[in-house]
């Protein structure tokens, strides 16, 4: 938004780090729309709008950066926060191995520099029901894939988080076989849909929130898009997947947003919207997280009434 051609002003250029206004409130008046042109140089990263962003209107970053799950930190929703200041995300380093042509270790600057980084206004679907919709700042893990030179016989791709227990003290405790291991068949991992997103409300990530570089796979259940990724492995096999091994009859590799198969201990046909109030109703959940036009040609022939 610093650069190029004028384009009307979106809440992202107005905030204020921690407050994010609603949109539709700021381009309701022509005062608040003029007020908008002397504080475009606050917006942070500079990134390209894409077509595929839903208009809602995003959640707070004080939802996003005080509501999560890392469990790397703790098992509650504010341990995140509370600790994720511990972990040092400076160097960072990506190994990618396995099927591909060179495998070794991409620094951060190296994955991202020369990248166009673009805006992902994405719903987020918990597997516990709750709901926030998140503009990203990423670009398609497609395009990494293209980099790294894919071999023919690469099936699936494999996702690691950082495993450092001095630095994330839930990885002290035995509440998941660590470390956090995520993974996508090789045409989901290729979706448009499907990025690697290195900030949030046009800043770099916070550590809470998977810092430096985390997965976002929209029309799968929050769990999938797995945080602080430090290795990503080609494999011509399905790959083991952290709540897959701890739990199998509860969370499925495909793990596709789905209304209609419930979770053995709750129901997935709603979810509650975060920071929508105490008294909100509840709202319905999408197919495919209301991503279904995009995706649900991958799933042609599949049973999606099992648990996948
Ligand atoms: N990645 C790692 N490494 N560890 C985790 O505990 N939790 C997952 C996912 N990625 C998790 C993770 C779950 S259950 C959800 S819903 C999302 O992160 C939450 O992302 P957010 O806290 O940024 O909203």
């Amino acid at each position: 938004m610093q650069h190029g051609t004028p384009s009307p002003p979106t809440w992202a250029d107005v905030t204020p780090r921690a407050l994010f206004l609603s949109r539709r409130a700021l381009l309701g008046g022509a005062a608040a729309t003029l007020a908008l042109a002397g504080t475009q140089a606050r917006a942070g990263l500079t990134v390209r709008e894409s077509p595929l962003s839903t208009d809602e209107e995003p959640n707070s970053l004080q939802d996003f950066s005080t509501y999560n799950n890392f469990y790397e930190f703790g098992t509650g929703k504010s341990d995140p926060q509370r600790h994720a200041h511990r972990l040092t995300t400076e160097p960072w380093s990506v190994m990618i191995d396995g099927l591909v042509e060179r495998p070794r270790e991409w620094s951060f600057d190296e994955i991202t520099d020369g990248v166009t980084l673009e805006e992902r206004i994405y719903r987020l679907r918990c597997v516990e029901a709750w709901s926030m919709v998140v503009p990203w700042v990423g670009f398609e893990l497609g395009a990494l894939l293209d980099r790294v030179g894919v071999l023919p016989e690469a099936r699936y791709v494999a996702f690691e988080t950082l495993y450092r227990p001095d630095e994330m003290p839930g990885q002290r405790t035995r509440v998941l076989d660590w470390p956090y291991r995520e993974g996508l068949r090789l045409d989901e991992a290729r979706h448009p849909l499907t990025i690697l997103a290195t900030g949030a409300y046009r800043e770099p990530l916070l550590n809470q929130n998977g810092a430096p570089i985390r997965l976002v796979v929209p029309w799968k259940y929050g769990f999938k898009s797995i945080k602080s990724i430090v290795r990503i492995t080609l494999t011509e096999d399905e790959p083991h997947t952290s709540w897959n091994m701890s739990a199998p009859q509860e969370y499925g590799f495909y793990a596709n947003v789905n209304p209609d198969v419930d979770h053995p201990r709750w129901s997935q046909a709603s979810e509650r919207r975060v920071g929508a109030g105490l008294f909100a109703p509840r709202q319905p959940t999408l197919m495919f997280n209301g991503y279904g036009d995009q995706v649900a040609h991958l799933y042609e022939g599949m049973d999606l009434t099992e648990l996948y």
